[in-house]
């Protein structure tokens, strides 16, 4: 969820300048278009989840297997999965354990293949994810109960939520990794002892992740390439969305001005203030940076890299953090990650993170609760916390999520390989953004080479769709048509969806279970206006594969 920004803002003094605003209300008033309603005069009816034979039970498995109806608070049964702690290694006094919660497809047939995700952070849980975003139920900010989600990934595919590195959430050990091969080593022991333990070698696997999981996803992706052994780690692909993959500086600073000026009338800063950002950007050398790097295609060559803003007295160039104060004395409940939220804060089941995150006083956090924890297999009294505090790349000594020692998979060869090993990553962006925006994340592809030519040569601006659902439930619903835009060039997709926030599959979750039938190789890509694969009674679950794009 969470990719940690300091705020050291240095606020500029400015003069007053009243918004002359023009409010003439009831111009387009005289005929009302007529909307079509859609509530339905029953009230929606939960589907039951698809009851099928156990096919994971094993004497191995039996000790993780999670009772379905035994979940507190959600009020229907989960179906069959299974929940607990891994060893990183086979060494039998290994005690560092990663937590996991494994789902097998609902789907009637499901090929050979099992679909990772992680969220990011560092040091964020992949629960947030699972409850909030692509699980088999959600618990959502502002609402009162958790719902089956009907855009589940476990409708298509067999999913796994891992808890990692070691020091995040309920797994256990003291973290001691400094950068993101060991961190890849790590994840790489884990998911070795879950292939025994579930009997799936040789299966297919898609590696799949959020905002800093662009650094985990790659790299991870990467060591398994690496490890040579098919048997255990065969990659088949894998997808991120608003994710840290390049330099901060060109992700963050550069691109914050012009996204600002995008935004501007859900932003509403004053002219004074634009004004002297405007000129920042300017002295910043930002404004010469962006017109040269942010090309379709981009001139050859590596982008070079600015000035760190933070290693100054006066964080002048920290555009981000200057904006983000301003934005936030005219919208106090303004949420980086999904920029139209106005107050209240809603209040969040995952505990007190990000700004727009609330919990009223005695309020407890789901997966702190200790109910929660026996039913999951999780270490009881576990401080179960949504994005720790401890630094998990600092050898266990340090507070607060510091940053690893890596260099951004785009930019050292790791994506790259990942790319032309599969030809089948996709990246994907929430407009509504503004930690990680769509721009800044194509800045960095463009300073990337794969597939033997550098950078996207086309702006991604193919309308993208997103089918229409039958269901309408109140509790978990999706936009259909046109959500956004994509592009695709030699192995790399890249969409975006329009009314995303950071925590895209959670905000569109149409957009996201449409990029796992692409990912999966399902439906061929985001201009098919082809009903969900699970919509047709007849998806042909063995394994037939569109054609892939190069
Ligand atoms: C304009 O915005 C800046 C930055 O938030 C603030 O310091 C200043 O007081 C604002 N001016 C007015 C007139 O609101
Ligand atoms: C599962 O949980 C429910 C609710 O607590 C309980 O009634 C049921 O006996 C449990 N089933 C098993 C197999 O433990
Ligand atoms: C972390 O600690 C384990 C022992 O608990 C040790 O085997 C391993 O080498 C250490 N890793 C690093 C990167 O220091
Ligand atoms: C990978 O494994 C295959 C088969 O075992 C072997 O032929 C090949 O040389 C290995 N490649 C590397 C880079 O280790
Ligand atoms: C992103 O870049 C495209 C292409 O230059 C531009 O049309 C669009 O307005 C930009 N979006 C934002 C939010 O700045
Ligand atoms: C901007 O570029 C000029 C010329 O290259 C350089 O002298 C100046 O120090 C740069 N400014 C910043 C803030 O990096
Ligand atoms: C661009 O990529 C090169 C490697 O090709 C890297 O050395 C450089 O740091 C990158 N620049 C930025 C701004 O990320
Ligand atoms: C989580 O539970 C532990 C006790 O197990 C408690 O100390 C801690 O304050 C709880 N955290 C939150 C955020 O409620
Ligand atoms: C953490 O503490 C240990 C023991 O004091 C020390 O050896 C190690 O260098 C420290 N690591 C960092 C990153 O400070
Ligand atoms: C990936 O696509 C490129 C064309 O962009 C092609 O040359 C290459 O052989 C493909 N690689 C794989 C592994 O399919
Ligand atoms: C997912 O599965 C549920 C239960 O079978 C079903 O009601 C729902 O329509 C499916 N979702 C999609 C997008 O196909
Ligand atoms: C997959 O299913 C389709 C439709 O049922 C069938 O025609 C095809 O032969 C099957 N392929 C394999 C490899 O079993």
């Amino acid at each position: 969820m969470k990719f940690a920004q300091t705020l050291c803002s240095a606020l500029w003094a400015s003069t007053t300048l009243a918004a002359n605003s023009l409010h003439k209300r009831g111009v387009f008033n005289k005929a009302r278009p007529a909307v079509e309603r859609r509530v339905a005069n029953q009230p929606f009816k939960h589907p039951e989840i698809q009851k099928r034979a156990t096919r994971f039970m094993s004497d191995k498995t039996k000790e993780f297997s999670v009772n379905g109806t035994g979940i507190p608070e959600v009020e229907f049964d989960i179906g069959e999965s299974y929940a607990g702690l891994l060893p990183i290694s086979d060494d039998p006094a290994e005690t560092r354990k990663l937590f996991f919660w494994f789902f097998p497809s609902t789907a009637a047939e499901t090929p050979k293949e099992i679909v990772i995700w992680l969220n990011g952070g560092p040091g964020c849980s992949s629960l947030s994810g699972f409850l909030t975003e692509n699980g088999p139920f959600t618990w959502m900010s502002g609402t009162m109960a958790p719902v089956p989600n009907p855009y589940s990934w476990t409708n298509l595919t067999n999913m796994i939520w891992v808890e990692q590195p070691v020091g995040v959430g309920y797994s256990q050990g003291t973290p001691n990794i400094t950068d993101e091969v060991q961190l890849a080593t790590e994840f790489r022991g884990f998911y070795k002892s879950f292939v025994d333990v579930f009997d799936v070698h040789g299966w297919d696997i898609y590696v799949t992740g959020e905002s800093y999981a662009g650094f985990y996803v790659p790299y991870i992706a990467d060591g398994f390439l690496q490890a040579n052994d098919t048997d255990y780690f065969k990659l088949a692909g894998i997808s991120i969305n608003d994710p840290i993959i390049g330099d901060e500086t060109n992700q963050q600073q550069v691109c914050i001005l012009p996204y600002v000026e995008y935004w501007q009338n859900l932003m509403y800063l004053n002219d004074t203030f634009m004004t002297q950002m405007r000129e920042r950007q300017d002295q910043c050398n930002y404004t010469d940076y962006w017109d040269t790097y942010f090309q379709f295609p981009p001139p050859s060559g590596p982008q070079p890299v600015l000035p760190d803003p933070f290693n100054s007295d006066t964080y002048a160039c920290d555009m981000f953090d200057n904006f983000y104060a301003a934005i936030l004395e005219v919208n106090p409940c303004f949420n980086i990650y999904h920029i139209t939220e106005t107050c209240p804060h809603p209040f969040s089941q995952l505990g007190i993170v990000n700004t727009g995150d609330y919990q009223p006083p005695g309020a407890q956090v789901y997966f702190n609760r200790t109910d929660v924890q026996v039913a999951l297999h999780a270490v009881v009294g576990t401080n179960w916390q949504q994005c720790t505090d401890t630094n998990v790349f600092g050898n266990g000594n340090a507070t607060s999520s510091a940053r690893d020692a890596s260099v951004g998979p785009a930019n050292n060869g790791v994506l790259q390989r990942v790319i032309e090993a599969t030809n089948n990553t996709i990246i994907g962006s929430g407009d509504l953004d503004m930690l990680l925006s769509t721009n800044g994340t194509l800045l960095a592809i463009q300073n990337m080479t794969w597939n033997g030519a550098q950078g996207l040569h086309a702006y991604p601006s193919t309308p993208l769709y997103a089918p229409h659902h039958p269901e309408y439930n109140l509790g978990a619903l999706a936009g259909a048509g046109i959500q956004g835009h994509w592009g695709a060039e030699r192995g790399l997709t890249f969409y975006t969806a329009q009314l995303a926030g950071h925590e895209l599959p959670g905000y569109t979750p149409g957009v996201a279970y449409r990029m796992l039938e692409i990912l999966l190789g399902r439906v061929e890509d985001f201009s098919s206006t082809e009903s969900f694969t699970t919509q047709k009674g007849e998806f042909t679950g063995n394994g037939t594969i569109y054609r892939r794009r190069a």
